[in-house]
């Protein structure tokens, strides 16, 4: 073949393959460049990220996440008393939990459970977990850790079949969808979301910057919650700086540090590291009895998994009490009495409870002050205060806030 012979075929091929791209991608528009979002560069923390290759995060696709993300609206519903976002139990001042003294969706009052925790007045069967430094997180989502990008499982007779199979229970777009349905949470309706986010003017402009057209679709919302999700990053609190010699501890916050990260009060082997936890999972003798319900058993199957859930992160513990799985623990007193005195025996304790035999590890009164005086320099006041992850002043106030 000539040399101009190669040329045409090579742009024929050409021709061909970009028509055989915009079909099968007629949603994004393949000349849409959005701005790359640069993560903060933090001494000591992991460089290994949790971001879809489908989904990488964008300046365009972040700030439309922060707007989803706070906006009542996402229920697709108007009335002001009726409105649910995200936020509505992920606030921000509160470290991204709901905190027990909600104030708003006081419902009916479930049997012993302060309704508070509930802002949509119907109680959901689960425990807060914050939305904070989730991109770190690679061993599932939950705190079973069924989230995750080997779940295999589609649908689920609590919310029925997924719109979206591949985000289901997979990774942090599929919360998405699964808060919108929920009964015990958005409780709302997907076609009604995706209706009333495109007829507010402010969101299809903002499509358009992060994907090049406005269509407002499940997709493309789930994709900017998620984006927005994974740069709320907690490394500005007191022990993180002092991580980095940016600031002091007090004597009894160092007296503190040192029983956590030795075996005398021995938490470090689980929630040590810069991230405050190893992102396993753990059965740290609460009980005696196991059910195999809503723990890491009922995803793996695996007897040893019996009673144990993720070892949580401790960023912002001080403020996101009740604690554990099922918030037994009202105080971070009573989790370090529970530590100290509380352990109960049994056959499926994981074996770096190493206390469990003598009842726990055994802390006197001053012992314990130091331990929770540390425990508290885990609260990221520039986060709880960060107006780049607050509500946009120009959604206006909702009842559903
Ligand atoms: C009614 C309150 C409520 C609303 C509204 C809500 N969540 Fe949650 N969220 C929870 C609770 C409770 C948990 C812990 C659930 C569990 O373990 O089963 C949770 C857990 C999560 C987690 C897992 C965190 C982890 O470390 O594993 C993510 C991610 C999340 N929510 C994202 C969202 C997003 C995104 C939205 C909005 C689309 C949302 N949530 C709306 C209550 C809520
Ligand atoms: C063997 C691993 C292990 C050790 C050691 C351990 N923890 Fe935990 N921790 C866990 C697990 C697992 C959970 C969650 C359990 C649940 O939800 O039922 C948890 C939960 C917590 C919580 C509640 C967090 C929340 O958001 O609800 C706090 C606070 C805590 N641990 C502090 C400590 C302290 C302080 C020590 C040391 C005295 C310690 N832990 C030792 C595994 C451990």
């Amino acid at each position: 073949m000539k040399r101009s012979g190669i040329w045409i075929s090579l742009a024929a091929t050409l021709f061909v393959f970009s028509v055989m791209v915009s079909c099968f991608d007629n949603d994004d528009d393949p000349r849409h460049v959005p701005t790359p979002y640069d993560l903060p560069e933090i001494e000591g923390f992991p460089g290994n990220l949790n971001i879809p290759e489908d989904n990488p995060l964008t300046e365009e696709g972040v700030k439309l996440g922060r707007y989803l993300f706070h906006d009542g609206r996402l229920s697709g519903r108007l009335h002001p008393d009726s409105l649910m976002s995200c936020a509505t139990c992920h606030i921000q001042e509160k470290g991204f939990e709901a905190g027990i003294d909600h104030p708003k969706f006081k419902g009916e009052q479930p049997v012993g459970i302060p309704n508070e925790q509930y802002p949509h007045g119907k109680p959901t069967p689960h425990f807060m977990l914050p939305t904070v430094n989730l991109i770190y997180n690679h061993n599932g989502y939950l705190w079973n850790g069924r989230v995750h990008e080997s779940n295999e499982q589609l649908g689920s007779t609590d919310y029925g079949v997924p719109p979206l199979p591949e985000f289901h229970g997979k990774s942090i777009e599929s919360f998405v969808w699964m808060a919108i349905v929920a009964p015990h949470e958005i409780n709302g309706s997907l076609d009604k979301t995706v209706e009333t986010i495109s007829n507010i003017p402010l969101y299809p402009p903002m499509f358009e910057a992060a994907w090049g057209s406005p269509e407002v679709t499940l997709e493309r919302i789930s994709k900017a919650i998620a984006q927005y999700t994974r740069t709320i990053i907690s490394y500005r609190s007191k022990y993180h700086k002092w991580t980095r010699g940016e600031a002091e501890l007090s004597p009894a916050e160092k007296r503190g540090y040192d029983l956590f990260f030795s075996e005398t009060a021995d938490c470090f082997h689980c929630h040590g590291g810069t991230l405050l936890t190893t992102h396993q999972f753990y059965n740290n003798a609460k009980d005696s009895v196991f059910d195999g319900m809503g723990d890491r058993y009922s995803v793996t199957g695996k007897v040893w998994d019996m009673g144990a859930f993720r070892a949580p992160s401790l960023v912002n513990c001080e403020i996101t009490a009740p604690y554990m799985h099922d918030g037994r623990f009202k105080t971070l007193e009573e989790v370090v009495d529970f530590y100290s005195e509380g352990l109960i025996d049994s056959d499926y304790i994981h074996p770096l409870m190493k206390a469990a035999g003598q009842g726990g590890v055994h802390l006197n009164a001053e012992q314990k002050k130091d331990l929770i005086a540390f425990l508290k320099t885990f609260t990221d006041y520039e986060l709880l205060n960060d107006p780049a992850f607050s509500k946009p002043a120009d959604l206006g106030t909702f009842t559903g806030d």
